[in-house]
């Protein structure tokens, strides 16, 4: 038998923090060599010209979520996490949402057996706290924790989820109590009540006016709002995609405080703005997500933001609807106004790509922040590393070949979603992702899934280190 079940040869291997030539034994699905002259292998794998990287982690995607009357999300797992490895994804983490009434344990069942036997790459849930009733609190959440399910989301916005400050006040106590990481959506649930009901008033419905009805202050105010909170309890918190300056601006003053407060942001908001949601007829639908893609000095901040290290995740927030479908965008009452439009985008393929495309090859970042904001701190700040997250002796064999010099324009086809489209229709991308390898099998190889579904696993997590449990 020969040493290693594989060995890709002659790449460029790139960390969060180094960039070398050498090759990769995997055995049993781990890394369990690196170097040169590796000897025998039962596959070779091909990787001169190329780059590997540990595989992307995407920690803010969702999947199979129930959406409201009649609304159906664009991707199940199945094909979620097909699209996922075409965009060089080895791990995606979907959120599993509480019902009001239900408990978390009937939730998390629901979301197992929609995943199991479904995925390509592997997944781990974190869990959406929209009734945090006494039982929730005291014995769920905490249960659940020590189960691994050790990050949970909370929203301060939309209809059915928005926790109030004592609400959010009580779930962050359990999470220093457990050692959990609290995610927090930050957007003020009454301000945008107050200017969806003006705007519709006022007969402003097309889907730009969602930018409308959202504008920065909403965020910012929220942001604000979640740290302090945060700081009252002594516990950290991750704001998740975070789309403008000034909502940024109010996690560097808190990190430069010294507290534990972190911060993602996603592809919309580096390379989409609100005038997308102009388009003709209904097509600014396509772009209708929360918080909504700003202006270019957004833009700016938000990269600002990936190159200081202020954000230290970057995420797809892939939550896709299909446009030209009742069931999606274009349901009847969406037609009549924005309120109805179903909000998210798809993007879990287009992610890295973008990133790489955008950030390292225009040279605002280099490959291994590149390493860090698409994979390791990822599996870092949510209890995966080192087993994810890295190329190292011991890891888990999830590699994604890149072609650096691949060059194309994105459209939808390339990218294995449900949806029927893409917002990022027409960019021109340089870099691109050639194979995935999960836990070491192959995926995906030139655009085109490998083997069947199911070898994807969901993954129960350690304690974040950037979190530790604490006395009340
Ligand atoms: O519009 C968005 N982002 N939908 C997904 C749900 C969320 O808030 O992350
Ligand atoms: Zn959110
Ligand atoms: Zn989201």
């Amino acid at each position: 038998m020969p040493p290693f079940d594989t060995i890709i040869r002659g790449g460029t291997v790139a960390t969060a923090s180094d960039t070398f030539a050498c090759d990769i034994g995997i055995r049993d699905g781990r890394i369990a060599a690196l170097g040169h002259d590796l000897g025998e292998a039962g596959e070779t794998i091909d990787a001169a010209g190329r780059l590997v990287l540990p595989g992307g982690i995407d920690s803010h995607v969702h999947f199979a979520q129930a959406s409201g009357p009649g609304i159906v999300m664009a991707d199940g797992f199945e094909t979620g996490t097909r699209s996922a490895a075409f965009g060089g994804n080895t791990t995606v983490m979907p959120f599993c949402v509480q019902e009001k009434g239900q408990s978390l344990r009937e939730a998390l069942k629901q979301y197992h057996a929609k995943a199991d036997g479904q995925c390509h790459v592997d997944v781990s849930f974190h869990l959406v706290i929209a009734d945090p009733t006494e039982q929730v609190l005291g014995q769920e959440l905490p249960a659940l924790v020590a189960d691994g399910y050790t990050s949970f989301k909370v929203f301060m916005t939309y209809e059915g989820m928005a926790l109030n400050d004592r609400e959010m006040l009580e779930v962050m106590a359990v999470a220093r109590r457990t050692g959990a990481l609290v995610m927090v959506h930050a957007e003020n649930f009454d301000a945008i009540k107050f200017l969806v009901d003006r705007l519709e008033g006022e007969g402003h419905v097309a889907p730009r006016f969602h930018a409308t009805s959202r504008p920065i202050p909403v965020e910012r105010e929220a942001t604000h709002r979640a740290i302090s909170l945060a700081e009252l309890v002594d516990v950290p918190v991750m704001i998740v995609h975070v789309s403008n300056g000034e909502a940024m601006e109010e996690i560097r003053r808190a990190q430069a405080k010294g507290l534990k407060v972190y911060g993602e942001t996603c592809t919309q908001y580096l390379v989409l703005t609100e005038s997308d949601l102009d388009g003709l007829n209904m097509e600014g639908a396509k772009y209708v997500c929360s918080p909504p893609p700003r202006d270019k000095p957004s833009q700016e901040a938000c990269w600002r933001g990936l190159e200081t290290g202020v954000f230290s995740v970057f995420s797809s927030d892939h939550c896709p609807f299909r446009y030209d479908d009742p069931a999606g965008k274009l349901n009847p009452k969406g037609r009549t106004s924005f309120r109805w439009v179903p909000n998210g985008i798809p993007g879990v393929a287009a992610r890295l790509p973008i990133l790489f495309s955008e950030g390292v090859v225009k040279g605002r970042i280099d490959l291994n922040r590149f390493v860090a904001l698409s994979s390791t701190n990822h599996a870092k700040t949510y209890g995966l590393y080192p087993r994810k997250g890295t190329i190292a002796v011991g890891a888990d064999a999830d590699v994604a070949i890149w072609d650096p010099d691949r060059r194309l324009t994105l459209t939808h086809d390339l990218l294995g979603d449900g949806s029927d489209y893409t917002p990022y229709e027409g960019m021109e991308i340089t870099g691109w992702p050639v194979l995935t390898m999960v836990r070491g099998r192959v995926v995906m190889r030139d655009g085109a899934l490998v083997g069947p579904k199911g070898h994807g696993r969901h993954l129960e997590r350690a304690l974040s280190p950037l979190a530790a449990p604490r006395a009340a």
